[in-house]
């Protein structure tokens, strides 16, 4: 029988959710939760290539769980799982980077850009899209969406699963399909610029209704007098209104920009408003979730074990073709 579409991505456990991951990442994710049969994991190995704080992994791989939950992940039909509880990756990793060129993780912008940051050149970060590339083909995934910044990993996966496949024998990985969302508009950010958290621009997703709402009023603006008409093109409050009210609410700030008459604090305060409306559900799905503090360990364990029982078929037929066994 032929088995669904599988969908795989996964997520770093990098700090505080925005909006900007919110509606680049986290909608599109749970929206295909629809499409087939869904495993999301949470990239703790990957992000100890740029952060080695035990106590800040720990509480951030909680928090993207909870917050992933909270958005509408549904354990009952994604598998949902953290990369370090199927340690076998490791294993696949291994067996890749003995098929993978150095040229190939050398040219790799991701690697480029974080050592011109000034992150150290450590071998794991070179090698982290032949781990990307475990992570994927691990699991036999048809389809894999992700931010157009990780295009070059995904070409860096379908070149190892060839190169498996050529000196091992056809059928030894399958080989995946990127999804790259190149649809979803960037979010910008406080400031004008894209949302991030590089930029210290963020909006969170959850927090205290007070100082989120504060941050709002922080928005950069003209200094367009409140009588005169305000400038609609390039306009932050606009950009971000326009994700969260009706496109009623949203004409109607249009024509209030137009005809001028309101200042900019009072867009800010309907923006605000429209914002924490827009997340009440998320917010309070997440309390709910708070209520039960084992509920997110039985998940993640569930989703382990899930994930592990496909890890090892797959892991035993590359064992098979490549001598192991
Ligand atoms: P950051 O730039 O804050 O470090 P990440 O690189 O960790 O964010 O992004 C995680 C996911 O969220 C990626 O899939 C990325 O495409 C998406 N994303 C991040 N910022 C934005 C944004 N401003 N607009 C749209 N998508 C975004
Ligand atoms: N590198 C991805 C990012 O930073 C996260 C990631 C790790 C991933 N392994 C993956 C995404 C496998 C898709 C598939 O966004």
């Amino acid at each position: 029988m032929l088995r669904a579409m599988r969908i795989l991505t996964g997520l770093q456990p990098s700090g505080k959710l925005h909006v900007g991951n919110y509606f680049g990442a986290m909608q599109p994710a749970v929206r295909l939760q629809d499409e087939g049969e869904a495993f999301y994991f949470i990239a703790d190995y990957h992000a100890m290539t740029s952060s080695q704080d035990p106590a800040a992994l720990r509480e951030n791989v909680r928090e993207l769980a909870i917050d992933f939950l909270a958005c509408g992940l549904d354990p009952a039909r994604a598998v949902f799982f953290r990369q370090s509880a199927v340690p076998e990756v490791n294993e696949l990793a291994w067996i890749l980077s003995t098929v993978c060129p150095m040229s190939l993780l050398a040219k790799c912008h991701s690697y480029k850009d974080k050592i011109a940051q000034g992150i150290a050149p450590n071998h794991g970060l070179f090698a982290y899209p032949v781990l990307m590339a475990a992570d994927i083909l691990l699991y036999d995934s048809n389809q894999v969406p992700v931010g157009k910044d990780q295009k070059q990993h995904l070409e860096v996966t379908r070149d190892l699963a060839v190169k498996l496949n050529e000196t091992f024998g056809e059928g030894t990985v399958i080989l995946p399909d990127p999804i790259i969302r190149e649809d979803t508009a960037v979010v910008v950010g406080l400031d004008g610029r894209k949302m991030s958290k590089s930029y210290h621009n963020t909006l969170p997703i959850f927090g205290e209704e007070k100082p989120l709402k504060k941050l709002i009023m922080k928005i950069t603006t003209d200094s367009t007098p409140v009588e005169d008409p305000k400038p609609t093109e390039n306009s932050t409050i606009l950009a971000l209104y326009k994700l969260f009210a009706s496109e009623a609410d949203y004409q109607s700030m249009v024509a209030d920009h137009e005809k001028g008459g309101c200042g900019y604090g009072d867009f800010k305060k309907r923006l605000a408003e429209a914002y924490w409306d827009f997340f009440a559900p998320m917010r309070e799905r997440r309390a709910e979730i708070l209520v039960d503090p084992g509920y997110v360990d039985r998940v993640l364990a569930d989703g382990a074990a899930r994930a592990r029982e496909e890890s090892a078929k797959v892991l035993q037929r590359v064992r098979r073709a490549v001598g192991l066994v």
